[in-house]
C-alpha cells in the first residue's frame, strides 16, 4: 500500500504536484501526530499509521476531483490573519490584499479613528485584515449570504476582532443606514460575466456562484456600489473596487459617472489592474 511508504516517497509518488502534496501530508501530521510542517524533512523517512494513511488517501482523492485546498483544510492565509474557510464562502485571494494596504495607507494619512464599510465581506477577509492590524478602524461588514456572515462571525470571534468589526446583512448598501458615512468603501464584489467559461473550470467550480458573478455583464454589482458610493462617503473619502483584469476602463468611467475624483488604478503583483479608486468631492 502507498500510505506505507516513508513520507518522501509518499510525496514523490502522489498523483498531485509536490507542493499540494507537501501541504496535505503536512495537515495530516499535524492532525494525527501535533508535528510542525518541517517533519516532512526531519522524519522524511517516518509511515503513517493506518488511520493517518486513511485520511491522507481520502484528501489526495478529494484534491484530484478538483477540491480546492483551501476548502480541503478548512482554512485560508490572508494578509497576515489566517481565515476560517467553507464552500459558503469565496477563498480569499492575494491579488485581494491590495484593497486591505490601501485602506490601511488611507487609516495612516487620516491618522484618527477611522469608519471602514466592506460590502460583500465573505469570510470577514478583508474587513479582518484591516482591524487586525489597526485599533483606528471600525468596519461594518457586509453581506448578502447568511452563510457567508456566519463563517466571516466566527472567524471575527477567533480573531478576537468583534469590538472592531460589526456585520450587516443585505444587498450591498441597503444593510446599512441611509444616514451611515464611511472615510472608506472597500468592496470586492462579484465581477465574473455570467457566461464567462472559467465559472465551469477549475477550484471556480467549487465556489458559490453568487460570490463570484454578479449573473449579468460582471459589471453590474460594481455599478450599483460606485454609483451610490457618494450618498455614503464623508466630504473626500476615498472608495476603491476590485475588479476583472480587463475591467479597468470601464471602472474608471463608472467612477467618473458617479462624480468621483482623484480616480487612480492600482496593480497587483503581477502587474495587471486589478483595484479602481477614487474620492468623493471636499
Ligand atoms: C468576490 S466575493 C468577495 C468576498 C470577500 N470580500 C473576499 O474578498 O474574499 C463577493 C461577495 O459579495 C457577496 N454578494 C454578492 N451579491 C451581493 C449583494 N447583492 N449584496 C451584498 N453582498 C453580495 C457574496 O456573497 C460574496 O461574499
Amino acid at each position: 500500500m502507498s500510505a506505507k511508504q516513508p513520507l518522501r516517497a509518499l510525496i514523490s509518488n502522489c498523483a498531485l504536484p509536490a507542493n499540494e502534496a507537501r501541504i496535505l501530508l503536512a495537515h495530516v501530521l499535524e492532525k494525527h501526530y501535533q508535528l510542525p510542517r518541517s517533519a516532512l524533512l526531519s522524519h522524511d523517512d517516518m509511515t503513517l499509521n493506518d488511520l493517518a494513511s486513511t485520511q491522507w488517501e481520502a484528501l489526495i482523492d478529494r484534491r484530484v476531483n478538483g477540491e480546492p485546498i483551501a476548502y480541503i483544510l478548512g482554512k485560508k492565509g490572508f494578509h497576515n490573519i489566517e481565515l476560517l474557510v467553507a464552500p459558503g464562502v469565496l477563498i480569499p485571494r492575494p491579488e485581494t490584499e491590495l484593497l486591505v494596504d490601501i485602506a490601511l495607507a488611507e487609516i495612516t494619512k487620516l491618522n484618527t479613528p477611522t469608519k471602514i464599510l466592506d460590502l460583500g465581506t465573505g469570510s470577514g477577509a478583508i474587513a479582518l485584515a484591516i482591524a487586525s492590524e489597526t485599533p483606528l478602524a471600525h468596519v461594518i461588514a457586509t453581506d448578502q449570504s447568511s452563510e457567508a456572515l456566519a463563517i466571516a462571525k466566527q472567524n471575527s470571534e477567533s480573531l478576537n476582532l468583534s469590538h472592531q468589526v460589526k456585520f450587516a446583512q443585505g444587498s450591498w448598501y441597503k444593510a446599512i443606514g441611509q444616514q451611515n458615512q464611511f472615510d472608506v468603501i472597500i468592496s470586492n464584489p462579484p465581477y465574473i460575466a455570467n457566461l464567462d467559461p472559467h465559472l465551469a473550470q477549475g477550484d471556480l467550480r467549487f465556489e458559490p456562484l453568487s460570490a463570484l458573478t454578479d449573473y449579468a455583464s460582471g459589471l453590474s454589482c460594481l455599478e450599483i456600489i460606485i454609483s451610490e458610493a457618494n450618498q455614503h462617503l464623508k466630504s473626500g473619502g476615498l472608495i476603491a473596487v476590485e475588479h476583472g483584469f480587463d475591467q479597468s476602463e470601464s471602472v474608471m468611467q463608472l467612477l467618473q459617472a458617479a462624480d468621483l475624483v482623484d480616480i487612480q488604478v492600482h496593480l497587483d503583483l503581477a502587474g495587471l489592474c486589478r483595484v479602481v479608486s477614487g474620492r468623493k468631492r471636499l
